[in-house]
């Protein structure tokens, strides 16, 4: 059977990695999290003394940004793919608030998204993946032969995160979760460069008042119109 690309892209906290993940593990395609690039990249900065008072050292980071190694191994034990930082496993730490604070600053510049998209086609060739992000229907796989397009209410977004990260034992209100996203997004539909736009080709899922398992039928079904009956998990 055809192994075909599958791009999610939304705001922030809308669920798009676990309708990949679901999509992924039933297909047996590869999940990958182009978020987690620019996590990694903002991790970067912030451990190797870029940013000043909020302002990061553009010139420096341009200087060094193609040493950055940004790669994913698959870790056997928890079935999930795992985010590496040059020869380190960062895959909890770039979840953590200072990076989600930081990313913005790295993923508006020109450059960055240009080494990222770049990776991110490289490591998605051949088919058979499902990744998610802002920008993956509309630049990075414009070809993807099935789009999402996900959303949902800023306030049930602060919510599932805020219990997510709650979860994880972060110190944290709301309000700062919900500050966050209403950054990101604007920063994600306002920056020049590749910003957040819904493809016209891609399927539109508001997730708002739906549960994770009625998301993915519907997502399911959409793929099974696309490609024919799918292989079963
Ligand atoms: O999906 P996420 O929240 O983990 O993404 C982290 C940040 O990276 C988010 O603020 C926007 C940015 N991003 C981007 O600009 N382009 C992508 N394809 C994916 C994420």
């Amino acid at each position: 059977m055809k192994r075909i690309t599958i791009a999610i892209d939304g705001f922030s906290s809308c669920g798009k990695s676990t309708l990949a993940k679901q999509l992924a593990h039933h297909l047996h395609y590869t999940y990958i999290d182009s978020g987690a690039m620019y996590r990694a990249i903002a991790l970067y900065v912030i451990e190797n003394g870029l940013v000043t008072d909020g302002v990061l050292n553009k010139v420096a980071l341009l200087r060094v940004l193609g040493h950055i190694h940004i790669g994913f191994k698959h870790d056997d034990a928890t079935q999930r793919s795992e985010t590496w930082l040059d020869g380190r496993n960062v895959e909890h730490r770039i979840r953590e608030m200072d990076v989600s604070h930081h990313v913005t600053l790295v993923s508006p510049i020109p450059e960055v998204r240009a080494k990222l998209v770049q990776l991110q086609q490289e490591v998605g060739q051949g088919g058979g993946v499902v990744m998610d992000g802002r920008d993956i229907g509309t630049v990075v796989f414009p070809n993807a032969e099935i789009k999402f397009f996900m959303t949902a209410s800023p306030e049930i977004r602060a919510q599932r995160r805020y219990l997510e990260l709650k979860g994880r034992g972060a110190d944290i209100t709301i309000e700062e979760v919900m500050a966050n996203i209403e950054r990101r997004d604007l920063d994600d539909t306002t920056r020049a460069a590749d910003p957040l736009t819904q493809a016209p080709d891609a399927f539109v899922i508001d997730n708002t008042h739906l549960t994770s398992s009625e998301q993915f039928d519907l997502a399911l079904g959409e793929v099974v119109r696309a490609i024919g009956v799918v292989t079963q998990a």
